[in-house]
């Protein structure tokens, strides 16, 4: 009795140092994440108080591209001609040889006679179809008379050579040999290699097919990147002639473009920016003479950014009109990368009329700016690798000072701190009663309130240094960078925490003895009492009794598949929480890497790690564990926590498996990516915008293709005998709503939430890509998807048709939706309405016409050919195709019906 009095001592004075205000624990928790950041976000908003907005007097294709994501929407503007250049082109004079000219020979790099150590085969990229990878030079190769070190090597057939990758890499700032449908997948043969010696960096493209004409033979062909900045072409195999491969897939050229970018403040988001590309100059070959063994030389002519001060820039008698800006110390035609800056240093004014002797006259005013200010080179390269197979790796924890003058953390411990005397006056009652609780239930009024609420998880989570990366969010206008950076106003903590007081004297196993009879729930409470007691609380958590007791195993326990006794599940989500107290102070990386540690022997966590998936509800254990754990992140930290599972997990290494080989040709790996990615990361959160959240990260590397299949098989209809993703199901036979509600409701997801990775037009084209997924669906199943999508995505997906004059796919659509509607027994009045919608999108009135006229045809032509269908009928279809025909037919009538209400009405009011 004596020895457990001396205990509640010890506890009671640990815990009223526990409720003064801890200075260091918030440096400590401050040293987190957030850094990477500020170095991109900066970059933005720098950009931001300067946008000229003076560039459209350029009439060229234009893309432009929303900042917040990484998306690109594609502006259609009326394309006046991009100027193309022939022969003489002002910045690149092309020589051609042809097949019997030596020099085509010469000029050919035999990467196989090379020294092999220089040489390296692209494993993606010769493995895949539409995919690019970023590489760096091990020189600067000057481009368009930019120094560049990074470029991004694509199947297609060329080089990308901006730095911020879009979907649209074949639009412009491109080194393309022979940009075509290349599928590199197709064959083993079939190489992407490059060699790099230091003076020539060369890509081939190596037997690789066309899509789809396998069978014409294989293309043989490199570019080579000269350090003097000539760009070599050579082609060893064209097998067939090139005006002859098809451009409906894919572009089909040959040749150099390169473009600027410009940030403009979006109309519609006011604090966002768009961001658009602007060619300047692009170089045609003539496809004709892309022959075998022929050659194509381009040999850089001097452009005005080679000259480095006034007088050789004005006495430059080159094809442009070079002017020196003295502000920025550049001289250009003002068509080059740095055109915004070009315009936002009013270069372009400065110009007019000056002489170099008139800028020798204002020192002073030279001395200002920094021009070593390169605009696009740091910021924009930062945030475009995230596209990448190659970069999903985590980024690193750069150290920041939290404190933004120090208000942050106060004002956020001010509530907890204000309350607590009262309480403790309180508290020493009861804890003389029963002595163990007493900890309990001082760590309780620590959080004052109770602490699974979200108002708690929200205390606990806005740890001191997100305040700078959020309070920079909220005004983007206005810079607060300086706010981010060490700023020498480090406190040191007078009160040196690291100490557990008169805890010391407590030995270790007593209070492992201790944390035995705690709850799990109480166990995290206790452990943000202080820093020392959560390191012991770690350390409890590593010996072998604490995880056999808190690393619960029987996730196979056959009563759980019904999931209402979720015991299990509620010991996770308890776990999580203790989990995210404990490792509270540490960076995030740091915690995820304990966290992993801890939890690596679980082998049902793992990817591959359980026997019989289907059975075990380990995956789900383990995704509530870390929604709890992650609840109340910010996007960054969970975009961290999203690289660290794919790291640990090849996540990403497997989906390219999946997505790139033939459906159904992988079953046990759809199934476990499939899994994984719901019970882990998308099903069971509360709130939909972080299930949005995740299936972003999830979708947003892959090109559109990979993303419909990936959706496909995370969310498509599944055979309910061995949970296997069913292939054939929209192809061969009209299916019900179970199947596609997954599909549906995930496109909603997208949709609704309005994250802003994903604009309509992106949620739309997926719609699109996912109706041919693994071949076209049948029109009913569409219709059907459109319809349990919602209105919008209906009414938008509808719209964008019209919009683009596909009339007759228009009219079949409207036909199954009425189809579905009438054995759906939906109103048809819904059918009419969307119909009637759609009409309003056609401008002139000789469209709309076209378009009911077509409507009326479609269920014509639909009725013709399910009566055909019912007529050729052989036996076991006999009954369906019938069905399916009075369904139609009767689904015409209802439409018409609803039709001829509706002008009577409007006729009769
Ligand atoms: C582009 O062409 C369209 C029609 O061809 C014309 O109306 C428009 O003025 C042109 N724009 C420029 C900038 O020349
Ligand atoms: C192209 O330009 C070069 C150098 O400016 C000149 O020597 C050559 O004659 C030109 N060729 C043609 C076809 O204009
Ligand atoms: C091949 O290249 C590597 C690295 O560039 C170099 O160390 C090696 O000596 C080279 N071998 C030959 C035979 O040139
Ligand atoms: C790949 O190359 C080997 C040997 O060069 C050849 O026998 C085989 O037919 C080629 N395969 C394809 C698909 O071209
Ligand atoms: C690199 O390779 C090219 C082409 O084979 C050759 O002309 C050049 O001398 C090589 N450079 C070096 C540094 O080996
Ligand atoms: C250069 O300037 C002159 C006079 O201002 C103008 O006539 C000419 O078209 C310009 N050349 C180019 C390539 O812009
Ligand atoms: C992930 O892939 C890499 C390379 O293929 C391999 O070395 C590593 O062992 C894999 N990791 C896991 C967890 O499968």
């Amino acid at each position: 009795m004596r020895a457990e009095f001396w205990l509640l001592v010890l506890v009671l004075r640990e815990a009223a140092r526990a409720l003064s205000p801890q200075p260091g624990a918030g440096q400590d928790a401050g040293q987190g994440s957030g850094g990477a950041t500020q170095g991109t976000a900066w970059g933005w908003n720098r950009r931001a108080g300067e946008s000229p907005g003076q560039v459209s007097e350029l009439d060229r294709t234009q893309l432009s591209q929303d900042l917040g994501g990484g998306t690109l929407a594609i502006d259609k503007l009326p394309d006046n001609g991009t100027r193309v250049v022939e022969d003489n082109h002002s910045y690149y004079m092309s020589r051609l040889y042809g097949p019997s000219e030596p020099r085509s020979q010469e000029l050919w790099v035999d990467v196989t006679k090379a020294n092999q150590s220089q040489v390296k085969v692209h494993r993606i990229l010769s493995n895949t179809h539409r995919q690019a990878s970023r590489v760096v030079l091990s020189f600067d190769f000057p481009f368009y008379g930019h120094p560049l070190r990074q470029i991004t090597i694509a199947t297609g057939g060329f080089i990308f050579m901006g730095d911020v990758v879009h979907r649209m890499l074949t639009a412009t700032q491109y080194v393309a040999p022979l940009m075509a449908n290349f599928n590199p997948g197709y064959s083993d043969n079939s190489t992407v290699a490059y060699f790099d010696n230091g003076t020539v960096f060369v890509v081939q493209w190596d037997h690789v097919y066309l899509q789809g004409r396998e069978d014409r033979g294989s293309f043989t062909f490199q570019a080579a990147l000269h350090q003097d900045g000539r760009i070599v072409f050579s082609y060893k195999e064209i097998p067939i002639p090139v005006l002859e491969i098809s451009s409906s897939q894919h572009p089909v050229k040959a040749g150099l473009s390169d473009a600027f970018m410009i940030l403009n403040p979006s109309p519609d988001v006011p604090e966002s920016r768009r961001r658009t590309i602007f060619e300047y100059h692009r170089v045609e070959l003539d496809p004709s003479k892309v022959t075998s063994t022929s050659a194509v030389e381009f040999t850089p002519l001097p452009t005005c950014l080679q000259h480095r001060s006034c007088d050789a820039c004005m006495s430059s008698d080159l094809t442009f009109n070079c002017s020196w800006c003295h502000v920025l110390q550049r001289c250009s035609s003002g068509f080059d990368r740095y055109r915004q800056e070009w315009l936002a240093y009013g270069c372009a004014q400065e110009a007019e009329g000056r002489t170099c002797e008139d800028f020798q006259d204002e020192d002073s005013y030279s001395s200002s700016p920094d021009s070593s200010f390169s605009p696009f080179d740091a910021d924009l390269t930062t945030t475009s690798s995230s596209l990448f197979i190659d970069s999903l790796t985590t980024e690193d924890d750069t150290k920041v000072n939290p404190y933004a003058g120090g208000d942050g953390l106060q004002s956020n411990l001010a509530p907890k701190t204000t309350g607590s005397p009262v309480h403790l006056g309180t508290i020493v009652g009861i804890v003389l009663a029963v002595l163990l609780v007493a900890s309990i239930i001082l760590a309780g009024i620590y959080i004052n309130g109770h602490p699974t609420s979200n108002a708690a998880l929200f205390f606990i989570e806005r740890r001191p240094h997100h305040w700078p990366a959020m309070k920079f969010r909220n005004h983007p206008s206005h810079s607060t960078y300086t706010e981010v950076e060490p700023s020498g106003q480090e406190k040191e903590d007078s009160q040196p925490l690291s100490t557990l007081g008169n805890f010391k004297a407590l030995p270790v196993e007593i209070f492992q003895i201790i944390l035995k009879y705690l709850s799990v729930k109480d166990i995290s409470m206790l452990s943000m009492v202080s820093k020392t007691v959560s390191q012991h609380i770690i350390n409890y958590i590593s010996t072998s009794s604490g995880s056999k007791r808190l690393l619960l195993q029987d996730f196979h326990d056959p009563e759980l598949p019904d999931r209402e006794d979720t015991t299990i599940l509620d010991h996770y989500r308890s776990l999580g929480l203790l989990f995210k107290r404990c490792t509270l102070l540490l960076p995030t990386k740091d915690r995820l890497k304990y966290i992993h540690k801890i939890l690596a022997d679980v082998s049902c966590f793992k990817f591959n790690g359980c026997a019989s998936p289907l059975q075990c509800v380990g995956l789900l254990c383990y995704g509530i564990f870390l929604q709890t754990l992650t609840a109340g992140w910010d996007e960054l930290e969970c975009h961290r926590v999203y690289n660290f599972l794919c790291e640990l997990t090849n996540l990403s290494r497997k989906m390219q498996t999946a997505v790139c080989s033939k459906p159904g040709s992988a079953r046990k790996l759809e199934l476990r990516i499939r899994l994984f990615c719901r019970n882990v990361l998308l099903d069971h959160w509360i709130h939909r915008s972080d299930s949005a959240f995740w299936l972003t990260c999830i979708l947003k590397p892959w090109p559109m293709v990979n993303q419909a299949r990936l959706l496909y098989i995370i969310f498509g209809p599944i055979s309910p005998q061995d949970g296997q993703v069913v292939w054939q199901k929209m192809i061969e036979e009209p299916t019900d709503e179970s199947c596609l509600k997954g599909l549906a409701d995930a496109i909603k997801l997208l949709y609704d939430t309005g994250t802003k990775e994903w604009t309509a037009d992106d949620v739309i084209s997926l719609v699109d890509e996912l109706s041919v997924v693994p071949r076209e669906w049948l029109l009913e199943n569409n219709a059907r998807l459109l319809i349990l999508s919602g209105n919008n995505i209906c009414f938008t997906f509808m719209a964008s048709k019209a919009v683009n004059g596909r009339t007759i796919e228009l009219a079949r659509l409207i036909v199954f939706l009425a189809l579905v509607c009438e054995k759906e027994l939906y109103c048809m009045d819904w059918a009419v309405k969307m119909m009637q919608r759609v009409c309003k999108v056609f401008s002139t009135p000789v469209e709309r016409n076209n378009f009911l006229q077509s409507v009326a045809n479609a269920f014509a032509c639909a009725i013709m050919e399910m009566l055909q269908s019912v007529m050729s009928g052989d036996g076991d279809d006999d009954d369906r195709s019938f069905m399916n025909l009075f369904h139609l037919v009767q689904a015409q009538a209802s439409f018409h019906k609803e039709v001829l209400y509706l002008t009577m009405n409007v006729l009769s009011s």
